[in-house]
């Protein structure tokens, strides 16, 4: 049979089709716009997101036997607010993760309902991207439309929604709303109630590897597909990627290098970290799983090259950056264009170069461009390694996965081995997975990525190379105290 793993990212939803062996047949992708409409606002058309997966199963599935076609599962963005009307039209553009409008709001939940509060109810504090700030900056902002709600979805879940007309989420994505008890996985009737939302609002939760349906016939018929093709809930795109990544049972780690970056620890167990730097969510195994999310990762790399260097020669401008160079250099580069989310939670945050001098070059530029997302990536790390998670070794994935300079920066600053797999395609390769599991082509989700999934290359750490990082990393630590007080007064 056929699996469709949908990756509904930030810039594009990439899509691919996987045979239940595993192998890829074809992979397709179809970009949509994202709007900024103030500094640090990130808004997108739900129904962009919708014409660009339709287009792109229809080509993905183009030459093949459609009626071999068994299972879709999606792996989205997380956090978006997507509210829709009792037409099931969409209220306003979605609110996305790295939107950092809702600072009041945040504070709100942070410091008067309070953190301890948030904790003991949904495992996680309130950060700026997560989706209950936003309905409470909805609220306070769009009294109208927000009295109009009928339903709040999700990303990912508004294709779900399009595609069976099941009102569903999933348990990872659902923890990052703020609104979800992650032990327990249900809503939180009394974060619900801090938000002013009803229960009838919000979505049935499945688990991410569980059908909520089947394609409705107007969609089968938009898509050529036969009614009988199951949707499964789908995850959080980081939890989808942990899966495409066998990042899956205990104590594994993955790396993701896309718009954003994160580090993801499976777990067995419910855990959540004393101070709320990393995310407690659900993963989509059925287990666990600890989070650091940087809020531009890859993305700082595409804006240095291509909005400040004008160019998309990657590849060429690493060239200069020689082993002998990593961790000599002088030049900083904090990697907050969006504000940032782990550890920080400072949506006033700004990107920063520090340590230029007349002979900077562009090189150097760039080289503290790539580490600065890297040494982001180390702070959550550190967070973890305080709460004596031990981690050696880490699958890596993303966009930005793709270099090989980066990852071998990534190794050293962090000090881990770092396997790449052979199907780069993290949160659709994922969603494929699940799908199958979905289906009956494997009996866990677990089994389904260990059968799957193979490492390719493994970049071990270079003791002089990591001994000159971890130097480079103590500076580096001290950059955003020294500054962070001038951020807000830059807005
Ligand atoms: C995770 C997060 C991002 C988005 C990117 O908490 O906000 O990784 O999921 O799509």
């Amino acid at each position: 049979m056929l699996y469709i793993g949908v990756d509904l990212g930030t810039s594009a939803v990439k899509l691919l089709l996987m045979d239940g062996g595993g192998a890829i047949q074809k992979i397709v992708s179809r970009e949509y716009p994202i709007s900024f409409p103030h500094p640090g606002w990130s808004e997108q058309n739900p129904e962009d997101w919708l014409k660009a997966t339709v287009d792109g199963i229809r080509e993905l599935t183009a030459e093949c036997d459609k009626s071999q076609v068994a299972g879709i599962g999606c792996g989205g963005q997380m956090h978006g607010l997507v509210a829709l009307d009792k037409d099931d039209h969409v209220l306003r553009p979605a609110i996305l993760w790295n939107d950092g409008r809702t600072t009041e709001e945040t504070a709100y939940l942070n410091t008067v309902v309070g953190k301890e509060k948030l904790s003991s109810l949904t495992a996680n504090i309130a950060f700026a991207g997560f989706t209950a700030p936003k309905l409470l900056w909805m609220k306070a902002h769009e009294p109208e439309l927000f009295a109009r709600i009928n339903k709040i979805m999700l990303p990912k879940d508004y294709l779900n929604y399009m595609l069976t007309g099941v009102h569903c989420t999933d348990v990872s994505d659902a923890s990052g709303m703020l609104l979800f008890n992650v032990k327990n996985k249900c809503w939180s009737a009394e974060m619900l109630e801090i938000c002013g939302i009803r229960e009838s609002q919000m979505a049935h939760i499945y688990e991410s590897y569980q059908t909520v349906g089947v394609l409705t016939p107007a969609m089968a018929k938009t898509l050529g597909l036969p009614e009988t093709v199951k949707v499964c809930a789908g995850a959080g795109d980081n939890a989808a990627a942990a899966v495409g990544t066998a990042t899956v049972g205990d104590g594994r780690c993955n790396l993701s290098l896309g718009t954003s970056g994160t580090i993801f620890i499976s777990s067995r167990k419910f855990g959540v970290d004393p101070h709320n730097a990393l995310h407690a969510f659900a993963h989509a195994d059925g287990n666990y799983h600890l989070m650091g999310c940087m809020l531009s990762a890859a993305s700082c790399n595409k804006w240095w090259m291509e909005e400040v260097l004008h160019t998309q020669a990657y590849g060429d401008e690493q060239s200069g950056i020689t082993p002998e160079k990593l961790g000599h250099d002088h030049v900083f580069f904090l990697p907050y264009l969006m504000g940032e989310r782990s550890p920080h939670n400072d949506p006033a945050a700004r990107g920063t170069f520090i340590g230029l001098t007349m002979d900077s070059s562009r090189t150097d530029m760039t080289q503290a461009v790539l580490e600065g997302v890297a040494f982001g990536m180390r702070d959550s790390l550190e967070v973890a390694r305080s709460l004596g998670i031990d981690i050696t070794r880490s699958k890596i994935c993303g966009g930005g996965a793709k270099s090989p300079l980066w990852r071998q920066i990534f190794a050293n600053v962090l000090n881990l081995d770092i396997d790449t797999v052979e199907t780069e395609e993290g949160p659709g390769y994922g969603g494929a997975i699940l799908a199958a599991v979905a289906c009956g082509e494997y009996p866990d989700v677990e089994t389904a990525a260990d059968a799957l999934v193979r490492v390719t290359d493994t970049v071990h750490p270079d003791p002089e190379i990591a001994a000159r990082y971890e130097a480079q990393y103590r500076k580096f630590r001290q950059i955003y105290p020294a500054v962070k007080a001038l951020f807000p007064t830059l807005q």
